[in-house]
């Protein structure tokens, strides 16, 4: 149920000291991995500004900013300790503050949660000598004089960020080096700074002071903290609780932070941060037992995805401000919309949490569904009317694709017809929902049909267009987004002996007993079906060519995959290739050989699932070309530049023919919504 915009608990300004936020909603500190050469640049500022524009209140920029050159930058953290920082920060503020958004930034020391084979290659350092297993470096234990130095570090990165006109700092105290002092899993010193609590609270204090002699009294200085690691070794809540209101006590500290978890591998960080099919705030009474405790301002963030819940957070006096970082990263303009009575119209998160895996394997956060994120300077998150002539838009295919160039040729202003062959839309976001857990994916498809409803789209399911029925439309565009059909074609001998992944998704073939799932895709469609067969009861091994299995999918997904395979006893072979499939009375023998040797071996098998992508449906395409103006031919330079297309290959053509998705290549959502709207937006 929404709630008149006037009395919205999430509308109402908070107070902190003499900072008024102008609503209840924050991003929380998220590194997108949009820096360059370790700076805020354009990127960065477009992207922060944005959720200036769309009415936010506070943004938390950077993401583990780091303070000194031996905490190496692990996925493109900016590097707060160059004085080079301070005009790249002023700018991204300046900017900011016109759009009347408060800006702070997160400083951290990774400590042992870094490289060592980054950047400067000094040795990564950490209150004792224990390994975190998900960065792997072995650390070298702290000494006096580097404590001496850090803390020095945190204090100057501190005073750059007051000097480049940011509200305030927070400085990170989960997973990274402040706690790590903190928690008895990593701090196992007998010097001043291990054993009893108030040593262990030694470094964050002397931060604390340091940041504070090095900036005005006005600078605003919060902690994001763990209050309990949820770990049988580590932090209990009973110490963090205590280690919160021992921050509050030191008066040098304006706002918590508060997470629960801790994050040394990607399950225990995965319950940190949930993706979908996990609980939603799962630690939402917990930050509001902090505050309770500490009748102080508390802030948190944990899968806090739609407004209602963030709304409760505030009315059951939980929070003082909801992070809602990742329903952010797919619409920023959430307070806008809610302002202005549009909640219907906030694109939701869908929690597939592709940005956050992108940047554990080294790329840009990018969402899943909204792919003007990150690049603001060239994709609008806010389709504008087309100033030239409204023209007939033929879109073929409701798979995510298609529905995004529906969606935004309707939005130009054009007058649009969707074609799709089956009853529903989604393409193959209907397969990835058979798994109950993904089907928070069903959003995209939701979010869309409903901008669709709303912009007079004539939609026309169940209907297999043919190159007349696009024909008799009289287009002035045809977009083609018919997608691709699985390809198992990929055996030496016995192609006819497999199933897909879509067999087995859609239900058209039942689960057998013992089931060989060959994946040389590398991303979800094999780890579902695995998945969805193993909790089927079948016995499942999956084999992979690859080096390290599922490599497409980054750490948080592959949890959730690991986890059950874990639970029903997956087997999981890598560096194997399935050669050929042949028929043994009523079972299937299987040739495995492996890019690395000649020597083969063999599985028996009740089933046999071969994922390898898909290839595109183009007959449409092929039967229309001869028709059209520009034989199909993008122009690249003018995609790129944002112009609006206009090859003429063909003086008698009849219209603009494109193709997008999976029906130029096998890909995933965000490409296939990524062609659309960049290619849409201008036509
Ligand atoms: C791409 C990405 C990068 C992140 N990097 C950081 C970080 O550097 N420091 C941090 O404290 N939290 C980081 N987070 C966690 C977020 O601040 C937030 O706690 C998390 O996304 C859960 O909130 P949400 O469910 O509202 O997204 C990151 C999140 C994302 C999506
Ligand atoms: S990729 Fe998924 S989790 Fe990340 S912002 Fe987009 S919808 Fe949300």
């Amino acid at each position: 149920m929404s709630t008149a915009p006037g009395t919205d608990p999430l509308l109402q300004p908070f107070r902190l000291r003499h900072l008024t936020l102008r609503n209840r909603l924050m991003s929380t500190a998220h590194e997108p991995s949009y820096s360059e050469d370790g700076m805020p640049k354009d990127r960065y500022r477009l992207y922060h500004v944005e959720k200036a524009k769309g009415g936010i209140a506070l943004t938390m920029t950077a993401g583990s900013a780091v303070v000194s050159p031996d905490s190496p930058p692990v996925f493109g953290n900016l590097l707060a300790y160059q004085d080079e920082i301070v005009p790249w920060m002023r700018r991204l503020t300046d900017d900011c503050h016109a759009h009347g958004a408060a800006v702070m930034i997160q400083l951290t020391h990774l400590g042992r949660r870094t490289v060592w084979n980054k950047a400067d290659w000094l040795p990564v350092l950490a209150p004792s000598p224990v390994r975190e297993a998900a960065h792997r470096a072995f650390p070298k234990a702290l000494e006096d004089w580097d404590i001496a130095r850090i803390v020095g570090d945190y204090a100057a990165a501190a005073a750059r960020m007051e000097a480049a006109g940011l509200d305030g700092i927070e400085i990170e105290a989960y997973g990274h080096l402040p706690d790590q002092f903190w928690s008895p899993a990593t701090n196992h010193r007998d010097d001043v700074y291990g054993g009893s609590l108030e040593n262990r609270l030694r470094f964050i204090k002397q931060v604390l002071a340091a940041v504070r002699a090095a900036t005005t009294p006005r600078f605003i200085v919060g902690v994001r903290m763990v209050a309990d690691e949820d770990w049988d070794i580590g932090l209990s809540r009973q110490e963090g609780v205590e280690i919160a209101r021992r921050l509050v006590a030191t008066g040098q500290v304006d706002f918590l932070n508060v997470i629960r978890g801790h994050m040394d591998t990607d399950a225990a960080l995965t319950r940190v941060i949930p993706i979908q099919g996990m609980r939603a705030a799962p630690h939402l009474d917990f930050a509001g037992e902090v505050r309770a405790a500490t009748h102080f301002p508390v802030f948190h963030a944990a899968r806090i995805q739609d407004v209602a819940t963030a709304r409760h957070a505030i009315t059951a006096g939980k929070l003082d401000m909801v992070g809602m970082t990742r329903a952010h990263i797919a619409e920023p303009h959430i307070a806008r919309l809610l302002a202005e009575g549009r909640e219907a119209e906030i694109r939701p998160c869908v929690g597939a949490t592709y940005c956050l895996d992108r940047i554990y394997e080294g790329n840009d956060a990018v969402c899943v569904h909204n792919a003007a994120t990150g690049r603001e300077a060239t994709m609008p998150h806010v389709i504008t009317p087309v100033d030239g002539p409204r023209r007939k838009i033929v879109v073929v295919g409701a798979g995510p694709g298609g529905l995004e160039a529906a969606r935004v040729a309707a939005a130009r202003g054009h007058a649009v017809t969707l074609f799709e062959a089956a009853e529903k839309p989604g393409g193959q976001i209907l397969l990835a929902c058979r798994l109950a857990r993904r089907r928070e994916l069903i959003g995209i498809v939701d979010w869309r049909m409903q901008r669709l409803a709303g912009a007079g789209v004539r939609s026309r399911f169940g209907t297999y267009a043919d190159a007349s029925d696009v024909l008799a439309e009289t287009p002035d565009v045809v977009i083609l987004a018919t997608g691709g059909v699985p390809n198992t074609a990929v055996l030496e001998a016995g192609n006819d002996l497999v199933v897909s992944t879509w067999d087995v998704l859609s239900g058209a073939v039942a689960p057998a007993a013992r089931v060989l799932v060959f994946d040389d895709n590398g991303g979800h469609p094999a780890m579902q079906t695995a998945e969805l067969l193993a909790e089927a009861g079948s016995t499942v091994e999956i084999i992979t060519p690859e080096r390290y299995f599922a490599p497409e999918i980054g750490g948080m997904n592959h949890t959730l995959y690991a986890a059950a395979f874990h639970r029903r006893s997956v087997r999981v072979t890598i560096n194997a290739r399935l050669l050929s499939v042949r028929r043994e009375g009523n079972t299937l023998a299987a040739t495995i050989g492996s890019d690395h040797g000649p020597q083969r071996f063999e599985r028996v098998a009740d089933q046999v699932v071969v994922e390898h992508g898909t290839l595109p449906v183009i007959e449409l395409y092929d039967a229309m070309r001869p028709y059209s103006v520009n034989s199909g031919e993008v122009d690249h330079p003018a995609l790129l530049a944002g112009r609006r297309q206009d090859v003429k290959r063909n003086p008698v053509g009849l219209f603009q023919l494109f193709r997008i998705g999976d029906a130029v290549a096998s890909r995933n959502i965000h490409a296939a919504i990524f062609d659309a709207l960049r290619l849409v937006k201008d036509l």
